[in-house]
């Protein structure tokens, strides 16, 4: 991957997640210094056990619901990149205090001890999820809907909060609203898995992976290089306008459940040909979902010279590589 963030030293909130430990591995690779901060309350050790031999890796295990030990964290950072939270839509739906006092006042710490410590920018991992019930296709950043789930609102939250403290203060925002990230490291195991990660699980278990609905909902799926991308041009833009605001974060294109199940089985025949003859199972729709997402992306391209490298395809067929190596046993 091209180095676009080097020589800094860079704290990563949630890095043992799905993103933080791969935000954690480029920035390593590219001459950073990364401290990583998480209480591995979703993330996994195994996701950062390749870091800590590597003197550029601190960790600090420890909650962002604490506001010492955010000041701690921030102490010294030239750019925080902000992804702790308890992710999920179904979760939030469930315990919408927990996903609040996380995502909320987790958030709210953070930013305030990256303010005092004077930080050059704050980059936050915002959601697609904020544009609730909006119909507009494709989503541009400044319209939104009603929230349609706890998980919605607190990443709105956030995005109000990073703008006021902007205005207030002065301390440099930008949000990026990811849409359905997948790829290396993401979880397939749990009751709040993404459904990506979750067909390749069922599909090379040879089992068959259930589609809520009829396959027919779609989304804007973003390959995870896409985002690592998008964070450090986040950190580095210096155009004014490009500042204390947020942007969509994805490919710009549409899939729907059926093709993306079409797609990780096609790929996944590759290494084992008796996965061609499983079909889906097809279940209810789930609460609070909309039926399409797309983004549209051209303030990121404009703004921060965002350029995404990978479509569904190329993003699936590098994620097959990796969940067939990870988790396919003989
Ligand atoms: N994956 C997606 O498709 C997607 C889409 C939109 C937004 N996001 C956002 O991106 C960020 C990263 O998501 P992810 O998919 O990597 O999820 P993840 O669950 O893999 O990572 C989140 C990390 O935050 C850590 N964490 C949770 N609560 C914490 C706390 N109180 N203190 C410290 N650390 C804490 C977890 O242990 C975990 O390592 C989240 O903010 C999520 O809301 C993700």
């Amino acid at each position: 991957m091209k180095p676009i963030l080097t020589n800094s030293r860079i704290l990563v909130t949630g890095g043992a997640g799905f993103i933080g430990s791969n935000l954690i591995e480029t920035l390593l690779s590219q001459d950073n210094k990364v401290i990583c901060l998480d209480n591995f309350a979703t993330g996994k050790r195994k996701n950062i056990s390749g870091f800590l031999d590597n003197s550029n890796f601190k960790l600090i295990e420890g909650d962002i619901r604490d506001l010492a030990t955010c000041r701690t964290a921030c102490s010294g950072i030239d750019y925080v990149l902000h992804q702790a939270a308890l992710g999920s839509v179904p979760r939030s739906i469930i315990d919408p205090i927990s996903s609040t006092e996380v995502n909320i006042m987790g958030f709210l710490n953070m930013l305030t001890a990256a303010r005092d410590a004077e930080v050059k920018r704050f980059v936050y991992a915002a959601s697609s999820s904020t544009y609730g019930d909006s119909k507009n296709l494709p989503k541009v950043e400044n319209v939104i809907g009603n929230p349609l789930s706890p998980y919605a609102i607190t990443k709105y939250v956030n995005e109000l909060y990073a703008e006021n403290f902007s205005r207030l203060y002065g301390i440099q925002t930008i949000g990026l609203r990811y849409f359905n990230v997948f790829g290396r490291k993401q979880d397939p195991f749990g009751a709040y898995a993404a459904v990506i990660p979750k067909f390749f699980i069922s599909l090379i278990k040879h089992q068959r992976p259930v589609i809520n609905g009829d396959g027919s909902y779609s989304r804007d799926f973003t390959y995870i290089d896409n985002v690592i991308q998008a964070n450090q041009l986040a950190a580095v833009a210096n155009k004014p306008e490009a500042i204390n605001t947020v942007y969509n974060i994805a490919f710009g294109e549409r899939t729907t459940l059926l093709e993306l199940f079409n797609l990780i089985r096609q790929n996944l025949i590759r290494f084992d040909s008796e996965i061609s003859s499983i079909e889906p199972e097809y279940g209810q729709f789930r609460t609070g979902d909309i039926p399409h997402s797309l983004a549209d992306i051209s303030k990121a391209r404009t703004l921060l010279g965002y350029n995404p490298e990978y479509n569904i395809a190329s993003g699936i067929a590098a994620a097959t590589e990796w969940y067939w190596n990870n988790l396919h046993v003989n």
